[in-house]
């Protein structure tokens, strides 16, 4: 009797340590696999950036005047003592950045700068550059649209002296 339990609390150890084979298999695919691009990140962060925004915004070609006139205001407070529109300062000039980066990666820049520079490849280059860290400026989403318009109202505008 004494041997039947031995063999009973034996058999679930021999299983546990060979593993039972099931979840090593998972740890058997490819690299190409788990990771689309070299730098790690998916087809679409590398174009839109991570962070909160994981899919297209559904933003209207045209840019809306009252929106862009709120998010200059906010801009002035929270963005303007490190960036110009046409000048390199702390950090790197804006006025034609939505014609650089998409809407997508502008949102999630402003929203997750951390995780932005330490993963995204652009702006790790960036950050090599300016040697600065952007921090967070504490906006929510919804302020963060609102630069979004102010940025996009001014990119074919030309520059002036007061920005
Ligand atoms: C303390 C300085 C600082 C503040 C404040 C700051 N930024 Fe930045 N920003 C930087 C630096 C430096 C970079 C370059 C990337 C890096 O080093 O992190 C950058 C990068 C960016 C980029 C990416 C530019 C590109 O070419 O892809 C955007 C967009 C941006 N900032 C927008 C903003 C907005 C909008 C605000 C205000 C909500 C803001 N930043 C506040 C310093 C700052």
């Amino acid at each position: 009797m004494k041997r039947f339990i031995y063999a009973l609390l034996i058999l679930p150890a021999i299983f546990l340590l060979t593993g039972c084979g099931e979840d090593n298999a998972s740890n058997d695919w490819p690299d190409s696999a788990k990771q689309k691009a070299p730098s790690g990140l998916s087809e679409f962060e590398e174009v839109n950036g991570i962070g909160p925004v994981k899919a297209k915004l559904d933003i209207p070609a045209e840019f809306n005047t009252v929106k862009a006139t709120e998010g200059e205001k906010i801009f002035d407070q929270k963005c303007y003592a490190c960036h110009r529109l046409d000048e390199r300062l702390v950090g790197p000039p804006l006025r034609k950045v939505t014609e650089k980066r998409s809407s997508e990666f502008i949102v999630n820049m402003i929203l997750n700068p951390d995780e932005m520079q330490k993963k995204h490849p652009e702006v790790k280059k960036l950050l090599a550059e300016y040697m600065t860290q952007m921090p967070f400026q504490d906006v929510t989403m919804e302020e963060t649209l609102l630069i979004l318009e102010y940025l996009r109202s001014v990119a074919d505008k030309q520059p002036t002296a007061s920005k």
